[in-house]
């Protein structure tokens, strides 16, 4: 049978049992893959190695819209924020929200290659849930101990599902390891939020947990050999953990110079301070950290317990746009964090740095 899931009617339909048969026709060809029973499309053309457009592979960027051409599928979360605008009556899906329940083609209105230029392939991965440690009232960070370790770029991110939870949630490594058997995360608790409860909650220690990744590409790499810029707000400063971690690795910091401006309400919301005055010890004066405050007016220059770390008052890529004013020479721009910060924080690296795409890449946490 060939036709076009319609929305009113998945509710009724059994999930597909056996692997389906999905072929995509896409602008750079057609490609074939296989779908695991309950597995979403994205996922499973991401993990035979096909670069399908996505950002945050969990339904809010509307960046995977497809077309159905034949076949059944299933939708699997109908309100999905990045559904908002798909033409549902021509057979439009979220490729990250939808499953085969048959054999289907599909139509990515994109160029697609067989393997990603430089990341590694995604897979699935089981994981526990360890040490998890309260930073702030409501900052947690955890590792989860994975079944088969993971290769990753630092600045990317893998999706976790929970026990008992509808969906996977995006999050991104702090740490940076080759051929990872721990991931660190870090999870700022959003009011009502499924995954905050259960992780602010009682189960979540020993918990098992799916993983799928990594993915992303607001990743860095040494050999570019670029002066670092990062903007960062909330738990966006995961991701630049890492990328920091990365360069301090391979001794970025000895030629090159990195800018960190992580956003926070107030003092007693930072976190990683140690961290950032240590990384900036090593880096012989060439790394400078900025906490920036936007609903307090720091007392002082630098942070009271960590020296190394400059204060400043202000929204954060305000802060970033002062203090950058002139020093946008050479370098690679990384962003992260709620899509307002983030769309501002664009916005300045663009007409205040002149920066091009190509020199700025950068996550929404939304
Ligand atoms: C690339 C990327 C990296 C991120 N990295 C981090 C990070 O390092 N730290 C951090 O704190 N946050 C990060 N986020 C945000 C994070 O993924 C969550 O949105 C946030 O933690 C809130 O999750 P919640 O479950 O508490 O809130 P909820 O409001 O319950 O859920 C938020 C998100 O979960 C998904 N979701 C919710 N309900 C469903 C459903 N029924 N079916 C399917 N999916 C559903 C959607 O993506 C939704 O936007 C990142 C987001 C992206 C896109
Ligand atoms: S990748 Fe599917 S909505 Fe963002």
């Amino acid at each position: 049978m060939t036709s076009l899931a319609r929305a009113e009617n998945l509710a009724a339909e059994p999930l597909a049992h056996e692997h389906c048969a999905v072929s995509v026709e896409t602008k750079s060809g057609v490609f074939g893959f296989d779908c695991a029973p309950g597995e979403t499309l994205l996922y499973a053309g991401l993990r035979h190695g096909l670069t399908l457009p996505h950002e945050c592979a969990t339904g809010t960027c509307g960046t995977c819209r497809a077309r159905v051409m034949t076949g059944e599928v299933d939708v699997a979360w109908e309100e999905a924020p990045g559904a908002a605008r798909l033409k549902r009556d021509k057979g439009d899906i979220l490729l990250c929200q939808t499953r085969a329940l048959g054999d289907c083609v599909l139509r990515v209105p994109a160029e697609v290659a067989e393997k990603p230029a430089r990341h590694q392939i995604p897979a699935y991965r089981t994981g526990l849930m360890e040490n998890i440690r309260r930073l702030t009232s409501d900052v947690i960070s955890f590792e989860v101990a994975l079944s088969t370790p993971m290769e990753f770029d630092a600045g990317q991110f893998v999706v976790v599902e929970a026990p008992g939870l509808q969906g996977a949630r995006a999050y991104s490594m702090v740490n940076f390891t080759r051929s990872a058997e721990r991931i660190e995360l870090v999870v700022k608790r959003k009011p009502s939020g499924g995954f905050g409860d259960w992780l602010f909650g009682p189960g979540a220690e020993g918990a098992e947990v799916k993983v799928f990744g990594p993915l992303g590409r607001a990743t860095f790499h040494a050999d570019e050999n670029k002066n670092l810029l990062m903007i960062a707000g909330g738990s966006g400063i995961a991701g630049m953990m890492s990328i920091l971690a990365s360069a301090a690795e391979s001794d970025h910091f000895r030629t090159r110079k990195g800018y960190v401006f992580f956003g926070v309400r107030t003092l007693a919301d930072g976190f990683y301070l140690e961290e950032f005055a240590r990384r900036v010890a090593e880096a012989n004066g060439n790394l400078e950290v900025t906490l920036a405050l936007s609903h307090e007016e720091p007392s002082r220059e630098d942070h009271p317990d960590h020296p190394g770390v400059k204060l400043a008052g202000g929204m954060v890529h305000e802060v970033a746009s002062r203090a950058m004013a002139g020093r946008y020479d050479d370098l690679m721009a990384y962003v992260a964090g709620p899509p307002p910060m983030v769309d501002g924080a664009l916005r300045t690296l663009i007409t205040q740095g002149g920066l091009s795409p190509s020199a700025i890449r950068y996550d929404k946490f939304g």
